[in-house]
């Protein structure tokens, strides 16, 4: 459910109409709702209500924008980070050190450093030589970093390939096969506090049974780990939950009958549950707001040509993902289109051969469920300005990103003495 709704015939964002933010702000622009986000956060956290004192971490990759974590921070989220850049914005924003946990196969010595003098919640660690690095920087600082190992179940998550995480072949964890070896090595690091399990297998995961598969290994291995004498204390669950984007499919499940099933899975594990959300707490939270510039006839279709391209949202381009294309003012009539940005290359289409509202040059359209992974994936390609972002509460707006002048792009180019 999001706050996104026609009133008179215009698409609001809670009490703010969208042409209201367009006219302000121009297009293409994010916009956020403040109700949404907080309708998520309580969703989900009911759904865990079973569970003594889970860690819900926002994935900050999903939308890293400083108001937004900020309202994710004053509802008691912590933040899963996977960079310094990731940690820092997360500390910014008011989360807590002590709620931040530190996923990524590439950590460096800088970064561990970093999350070391905050004194974060945990490392999850995806490799033996990550470990071994991590003590050494531990060690030479005089602490000892609390850590985890990420495993790769080798499950298929069964989405998207470039969005899989959890089989074999992908970069992420250590195979299942190697975890007790690597668990006893680290137990002997004096830098590591040796406390955690995680999982992550992928993103918009539209089906339980594969996540129930991972965390049914991970149940094993949490009692094989205590056999050998590792004291598990956490549980990391990652995140993956998928959202509603194509009315026309099944709804993905919902964030309770996940629940129900962590909470029947993990029964007996006697450990503290950590989790990372990002897609389900902000997808449905977000929309890119966007102005046809004119429709052009094709062969055999028109093209409708918008103001936003595949710099502002990457989705569709990369993952051949399906966003709802919306009027904010919808006229009553409805066409199929091609939906393309001014990018000069063919994969800036949003959607094609789409049944739609009808819309002409000027109008406003929206793409919808575009919280998620939209503006922070946002680039400047084709020289254009990175993408503004406004966070909605109920009447009031503020802009969160400005639109940066196209100069601070172009002046950030230097040009030495001796091209000149
Ligand atoms: N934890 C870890 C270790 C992750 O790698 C991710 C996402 C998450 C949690 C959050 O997953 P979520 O709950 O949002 O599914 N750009 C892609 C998605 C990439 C996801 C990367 N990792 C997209 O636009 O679909």
């Amino acid at each position: 459910m999001d706050h996104f709704e026609y009133r008179d015939g215009m698409m609001h964002v809670e009490q703010v109409p969208m042409a209201e933010i367009a006219a302000a702000v121009g297009t293409p622009v994010y916009v956020y709702s403040t109700a949404t986000l907080v309708r998520h956060v309580t969703v989900f956290r009911e759904a865990l209500g079973a569970l003594t004192d889970p860690l819900i971490a926002f994935a900050v990759k999903a939308n890293p924008n400083a108001a937004v974590l900020a309202t994710l921070a004053k509802l008691g989220l912590g933040a899963d980070v996977v960079s310094g850049g990731e940690l820092l914005r997360a500390l910014a924003a008011g989360i807590p050190a002590d709620r931040v946990v530190f996923s990524g196969v590439g950590k460096t010595e800088a970064e561990m450093r970093l999350a070391l003098e905050r004194d974060i919640f945990q490392f999850n660690l995806e490799s033996e030589p990550e470990a071994e690095m991590l003590n050494a920087v531990a060690v030479a600082m005089g602490k000892v970093a609390r850590v985890a190992y990420r495993i790769n179940p080798d499950v298929d998550a069964g989405t998207h390939a470039k969005i899989s995480t959890g089989k074999s072949e992908n970069k992420f964890g250590i195979p299942y096969d190697r975890a007790l070896s690597a668990y006893d090595r680290a137990a002997q690091l004096p830098g590591l506090d040796v406390r955690g399990v995680a999982v992550h297998i992928g993103s918009q995961l539209t089906d339980l049974a594969p996540l129930e598969a991972a965390f049914v290994k991970m149940g094993r291995l949490i009692e094989a780990l205590g056999d050998q004498g590792h004291a598990i204390r956490t549980a990391d669950l990652g995140g993956g939950l998928g959202v509603p984007y194509d009315p026309a499919l099944p709804v993905p499940p919902s964030p309770a009958a996940y629940g129900e099933m962590v909470t029947r899975v993990t029964r007996g594990w006697n450990v503290r549950l950590m989790f990372e959300p990002g897609r389900v707490i902000v997808g449905n939270a977000g929309a890119l707001l966007s102005r046809v510039i004119r429709v052009k006839q094709g062969a055999t279709q028109p093209f409708v040509i918008v103001d936003a391209a595949m710099n502002d949202l990457l989705r569709p381009s990369l993952y051949d993902a399906w966003h709802d294309i919306r009027a904010v003012k919808p006229n009553g009539k409805s066409t199929t289109a091609n939906v393309v940005g001014p990018v000069c290359e063919s994969g800036d289409t949003f959607a094609t051969d789409r049944a739609m509202d009808h819309v002409k040059a000027d109008d406003l359209v929206a793409f919808m469920t575009a919280g998620a992974y939209g503006a922070t994936m946002a680039n400047t390609y084709n020289s254009r300005a990175l993408t503004p972002e406004v966070l909605v509460s109920g009447s009031q707006w503020a802009i969160v990103r400005p639109r940066p002048p196209i100069e601070a792009l172009i002046e950030g180019d230097i040009i030495p003495d001796w091209v000149r």
